[in-house]
């Protein structure tokens, strides 16, 4: 017995300990714990400490996880001299896919797939990454690289790395906050992609470079990056009602809008619009803000009975923006943090692995003639 359905909508394709989603009640836990109580209580090391281990850490197993990530800020010599040949107007996604490949040439072993090994290729991944995108976008303003400091949180570090200024705490907790909420999701496209490419046994660099790819579409993580250009779009508060009925009308999309399992209000988005006002108000963007509150007032008048509330990409946009984070930079930063989640995916799939191979309908002819090059 074989049944279609088309973008595999319904279908359970695996099991996982590492995050639940109620689409209907609007829940989201990591390992049990509601998103809700991470995003207000916990950091994001030991959130990546609780998605991969399945527990959350004891005091002396979080400072020793969180001192092996720190001791592996720094690039391999040879990433950081090929970031300096890179073109500065790469994107910043292309740029990241290509350069977390090519970690894989400065690992002695690669292709060793033991659960260990995952995680200890894992946390190199989720260390670099930040360090690349610091420094390649340091690299495109023409300015010197700066060096990790390891006494930095993830959060700290990356922006000291990107701005060669350390971050107010404010600011700091901010981003922790974006990494903790961004960091798994079910069985997501980018998460199902770095399980599809993992089941294969090929190699931890080769499942992530495929999720990064995958979560750029902007039916994805992209969507935050289009949040923000629609945003830009609208001149004030009092044209946001044009704009969105004219989108409608037109049957476009509007971004941070609408999800596969969400049917009521993402509760990342909850977490994320509170975070958003608050840094809105701090950095003079309250009209930022209040047109995203508009926005999502009118999309609620006009599609809530849909099933179409915002999701987590909707306010993240704007609470990128007052972190100071240029508008290319919001989907790497949705990537830095979803390494947690792909990564505890790929050691969950190795954990118990089985080769993920599904079936096609195939709607073609059958039978049909070889009509010889001259004769077509
Ligand atoms: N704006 C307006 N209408 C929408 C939207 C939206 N953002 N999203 C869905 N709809 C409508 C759609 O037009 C369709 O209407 P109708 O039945 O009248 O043709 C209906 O809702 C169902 O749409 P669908 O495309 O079949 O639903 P899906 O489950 O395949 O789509 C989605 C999910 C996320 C691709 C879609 O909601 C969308 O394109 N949203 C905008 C992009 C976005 O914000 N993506 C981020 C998703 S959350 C973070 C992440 O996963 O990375």
């Amino acid at each position: 017995m074989t049944t279609f359905s088309k973008g595999l909508e319904g279908v359970v394709a695996a099991e996982t300990e590492t995050s639940y989603i109620d689409g209907t009640a609007g829940i989201l836990e990591y390992v049990g714990i509601p998103i809700g109580e991470l995003a207000s209580k916990s950091t994001f090391e030991e959130t990546v400490f609780l998605l991969w281990n399945r527990r959350l850490p004891t005091k002396t197993e979080l400072a020793s996880f969180t001192s092996e990530l720190r001791s592996r800020y720094e690039l391999p010599e040879g990433i950081a001299g090929r970031i300096k040949h890179l073109p500065k107007d790469a994107q910043p996604m292309h740029m990241l896919r290509t350069m977390v490949s090519a970690l894989a040439m400065h690992d002695p072993s690669p292709n060793d797939n033991t659960v260990e090994a995952a995680r200890d290729k894992s946390l190199n991944i989720l260390a670099q990454a930040p360090s690349i995108v610091a420094c390649f976008d340091r690299h495109r303003r023409g300015e010197e690289f700066v060096k990790p400091d390891p006494s930095l949180s993830f959060s700290e570090n990356f922006m000291y790395m990107l701005n060669a200024k350390k971050p107010t705490p404010a600011m700091a907790r901010a981003f922790d906050i974006c990494m903790i909420t961004h960091a798994d999701h079910g069985l997501n496209n980018s998460t199902f992609a770095a399980r599809v490419i993992i089941s294969t046994l090929s190699d931890v660099y080769s499942a992530l470079t495929g999720a990064i790819g995958s979560l750029r579409g902007p039916l994805h993580g992209g969507a935050n990056e289009g949040v923000m250009r629609m945003l830009n779009e609208i001149d004030s508060v009092d044209d946001a009602e044009a704009y969105v009925m004219g989108k409608l009308e037109r049957k476009e999309r509007i971004m941070g809008f609408g999800h596969r399992v969400y049917k009521a209000k993402d509760p990342r988005a909850t977490e994320l619009m509170a975070l958003a006002k608050q840094l809105a108000d701090d950095t003079g963007n309250t009209d930022l803000y209040l047109k995203s509150h508009a926005i999502e007032e009118i999309m609620e008048r006009e599609v809530a009975s849909k099933g179409i509330y915002p999701n987590v990409d909707f306010y993240s946009a704007t609470t990128y923006h007052c972190i100071g984070l240029k508008l290319d930079l919001f989907t790497p930063m949705f990537a830095l943090s979803r390494i947690a989640g792909w990564a505890g995916h790929v050691i969950e799939q190795l954990g118990d692995n089985r080769l993920f191979r599904p079936t096609v309908n195939y709607v073609g002819p059958h039978d049909a003639p070889y009509v010889p090059i001259d004769q077509r």
